[in-house]
């Protein structure tokens, strides 16, 4: 049977990054020997051109259907004007809803070869690797009432509203837990429950599930403190377990222990283990059709859908592991390039990355035939379980 994969590149950068990650995922299953279907279709900015709606019906069947989804990025400056129901990253956001993507990890780990393309000092950041746990179909992002009123003497009032339920909170906590024991065994839950009742709440409940995972150490920060810990000493997190608002800040911050948010993938998942694989980085609109936007993003979230939605530690490794000697190589896009530093463009990086994983491949294969063990075995290593 054949893993469908609805591709959405949507707006700005997102073609061209997502062409490099299609680029790669080939390759992968060429070599791999896994089946795959890719299905393309519009979202975001284009989508509302072509057919007057950022979301467009097939679209979402498309996605509803697929059993893993690669999306680019949405928006632009020109549709900055629309009703908020038509602008691209409403798209997005309905997309998470409407396949109640609740689950959002974001790693962030250090490539000790770009550790000169960070604002930090190498002991700070050197040996960095965590993941945001973000809940992404609640809080803030979706609470009603929401909207902008006129108030009685005419002048307007805008409202969004903090919300969760204790269901939300148990199942984003439970998939914290999870994510903690499957590494280094430790939490920290980031709320605001000094202040917020939807917090306080948030608070309660991811305690009360902790009682359920002994082995894992769970600590709480509130988000303002969160914040300074993160880039104080980002080596002290292993999961950190928050809400959608706090994430999507957490996150972007975060990128900048790594040097540049165009390094950091993302994958969210539904309670079936169905994903949904993007870049963190947004559509940059100021760098798009350019050749210029790096494209590692893009291809290291097309490593995260082999782990998360095919089982395919090995397929995902042997991509990381392009990207590593990549990058040890020298090849930089300029976003993480020091000054003065020769860069290469999107497409070129994409061929690199891709060059790294055959060569490494090749001699995987050459040693094992070397050993004797049979031709051709590397590359079918069979998919493990979730
Ligand atoms: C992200 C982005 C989105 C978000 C935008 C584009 C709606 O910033 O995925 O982090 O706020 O969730
Ligand atoms: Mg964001």
């Amino acid at each position: 049977m054949s893993m469908k994969i609805a591709v959405l590149p949507g707006d700005g950068i997102g073609p061209e990054v997502t062409r490099q990650g299609i680029k790669v995922l080939r390759a992968v299953a060429e070599r791999y020997g896994l089946a795959i279907e890719l299905n393309e279709a519009l979202i975001g900015g284009c989508a509302y051109e072509a057919h007057g709606h950022p979301l467009p019906a097939d679209t979402l069947t498309l996605a509803r259907d697929a059993d893993a989804i690669l999306f680019g990025a949405e928006g632009g400056f020109q549709y900055e004007a629309l009703p908020r129901d038509l602008r691209p990253g409403d798209a997005l956001l309905t997309l998470r809803r409407e396949l109640d993507l609740f689950a959002n990890f974001r790693p962030v780990v250090a490539w000790p070869e770009l550790a000169d393309a960070t604002t930090f000092k190498p002991e700070i950041v050197d040996g960095v690797d965590l993941v945001i746990l973000r809940e992404l179909t609640s809080d803030l992002y979706f609470g009603e009432p929401r909207g902008i009123e006129i108030l009685p003497d005419g002048s307007r009032r805008g409202i969004n509203t903090m919300s969760y339920t204790e269901a939300e909170i148990r199942r984003i906590a439970h998939a914290g837990f999870r994510a903690a024991r499957a590494r280094h065994g430790k939490l920290c839950s980031v709320d605001k429950a000094n202040v917020l009742e939807t917090m306080e709440l948030w608070r309660e409940i991811v305690t009360d599930v902790g009682s359920e995972y002994p082995d894992v150490e769970l600590s709480h920060l509130y988000i303002d403190a969160a914040a300074m810990a993160l880039v104080r000493k980002p080596k002290a997190f292993d999961v950190i377990v928050t809400a959608n608002l706090f994430g999507d800040i957490l996150s972007d911050e975060a990128s900048m222990l790594v040097g540049s948010i165009g390094m950091l993938p993302s994958a969210s998942l539904n309670a079936s283990g169905k994903g949904l694989f993007e870049p963190v980085h947004g559509c940059a609109p100021d760098i798009a059709g350019q050749n210029i936007a790096n494209p590692l993003a893009a291809i290291l979230s097309v490593a995260m859908m082999l782990r998360m939605s095919f089982g395919h530690e090995d397929a995902a490794s042997a991509v990381e592991g392009a990207v590593r000697k990549t990058l040890a190589e020298g090849y930089r896009t300029s976003d993480i390039a020091r000054s003065g530093e020769a860069t290469i463009g999107t497409e070129e990086m994409g061929d690199r990355v891709l060059g790294a994983f055959v060569a490494e491949l090749d001699l995987a294969l050459v040693e094992h035939e070397g050993t004797g063990a049979g031709s051709g075995s590397i590359c079918r290593s069979s998919v493990g379980s979730r």
